[in-house]
């Protein structure tokens, strides 16, 4: 057998992501904490409680945690509601409990990361209209500036919004995130605000903080066509267009381009100082003609991928290469802001974890500028309409004592960081099928 190993760049950043709605617990005037208490929105009638209990001070201990498996930096957002509660009300208590937070990843020598929206957003704002507001651009650019003022001692890297493309569509087309709409004109301009917010969010911050570096977290999928049919692909095609390239592409030409629609927003031109990119998986696209409500497609996976736990995710590791080749086209540094599979037993995540990073070390023998990889999650947290039924961590999570469960991966991630790579003989130790895979014979 080849012995081998793949090396990344000096200086890599290499950590765990998190969202703060996800992990803290006890978050009051919250958007998802009161769609979690409407019959049937999560699963099985499952809330996120007092998730990992950060709010209660049990980030310290996981942060240790990250720390000891030698992780340097790690991904965190704050919670908007629990610092602007009311419109006429910023909670100093709160901005206090964040800057502690960051005070104490910096303590670990873990450099932060941090997403200044993530899914959920105050109470108030939805009663406003939330994103179908144009009035929330200046809201959020409000909250941003002043938790930037609070935290920017502490924290150089931010991300403004995490995946438009999957809020658009699980709040608004879906009706799976709050406020559970089916319509498309409002995805529309849900994603024109977002555009707008973002690139003036982008300007508060660097006003503020002229090194920082801003950037989006972008939820890439890799769609192909599941058959040779010229609408399969055509479909394909629109999917990318949309869901992939409406969002950076308006950044780089300021032309908001959703197919049916144009808009011109070109205060959004150079407003992304990197690209993060959420990878998981890929998915095959067929028109079909009696799916009108799916916009006439039905999604698949490949029928010899490997699937994790519930069927969320297929193991499609090319993705993570065409990913970050498509990432490319926009000329700025990349970081990798998510990526990770639900399994509760830990069966699949080692071949999961070797193999992405596999293939993104491809992309970077290929002269993609990857600066960091961020694995989704540190510990299980509360994984949305899914509730409690998907575990992302590193660590399991036992919700009635607060204990975590160290799994294998957590050994192996620690492995990875501590040598800044990935080795052969870890391979033959965490997931020897991958091995011929990933260190072929000559
Ligand atoms: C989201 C995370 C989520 C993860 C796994 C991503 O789309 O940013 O919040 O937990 O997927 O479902």
């Amino acid at each position: 057998m080849p012995e081998g190993t793949y090396y990344f760049p000096e200086g890599f950043l290499w950590g765990t992501a998190t969202a703060a709605h996800q992990v803290e617990g006890r978050n009051p005037n919250n958007t998802w904490t009161a769609w979690e208490q409407e019959e049937g929105r999560i699963i099985n009638g499952q809330t996120s409680g007092l998730a990992c209990d950060w709010w209660g001070g049990r980030w310290r201990e996981d942060f240790d945690r990250a720390q000891a498996t030698f992780q340097n930096a790690h991904r965190l957002s704050i919670a908007w509601s629990r610092i602007q509660p009311t419109p006429d009300r910023w909670e100093e208590t709160a901005l206090d409990y964040y800057r502690e937070m960051l005070i104490g990843l910096h303590s670990r020598n873990i450099v932060p990361m941090v997403t200044l929206h993530h899914f959920s957003e105050p109470l108030w704002v939805a009663e406003l209209g939330g994103w179908e507001n144009p009035d929330i651009i200046d809201l959020f650019a409000a909250f941003v500036e002043k938790a930037v003022e609070a935290l920017s001692p502490y924290c150089k890297l931010w991300v403004t919004i995490n995946e438009p493309d999957v809020f658009a569509l699980s709040a608004y087309v879906e009706g799976l995130f709050p406020p559970g709409k089916k319509d498309l004109k409002a995805a529309y301009q849900v994603m024109n605000h977002m555009v707008r917010a973002h690139a003036k969010a982008y300007a508060v911050i660097h006003e503020i903080q002229p090194e920082a570096q801003v950037g989006l977290a972008y939820h890439y999928r890799h769609f192909r066509p599941a058959g040779w049919l010229p609408m399969d692909r055509w479909m394909a095609g629109l999917f990318h267009t949309i869901f992939n390239n409406l969002f950076p592409r308006t950044l780089k030409d300021g032309v908001f381009n959703a197919v049916v629609k144009k808009d011109r927003i070109p205060e959004a031109i150079g407003t992304q100082d990197f690209i993060g990119l959420n990878y998981y998986s890929s998915d095959l696209i067929r028109f079909n003609l009696l799916a009108k409500s799916r916009m006439f497609t039905t999604m698949s996976f490949p029928k010899d991928a490997l699937l994790s736990e519930n069927g969320f995710i297929a193991s499609q590791p090319a993705g993570m290469e065409a990913c970050v080749r498509w990432g490319r086209q926009f000329g700025k540094p990349i970081y990798i802001t998510e990526n990770g599979v639900e399994d509760s037993t830990d069966e699949m995540r080692p071949r999961y974890i070797l193999e992405h990073l596999q293939a993104l070390w491809r992309a970077i023998n290929d002269n993609a500028p990857v600066l960091g990889y961020f694995h989704w999650s540190l510990v299980d947290n509360f994984e949305w309409e899914r509730g409690w039924t998907q575990r992302f961590g590193l660590w399991g999570l036992d919700l009635e004592t607060q204990k975590r469960i160290r799994r294998p991966s957590v050994d192996l991630y620690a492995e990875i960081c501590r040598l800044n790579g990935i080795s052969s003989e870890m391979v033959e130790r965490y997931a020897p099928a991958a091995l011929p895979e990933l260190f072929p014979p000559a």
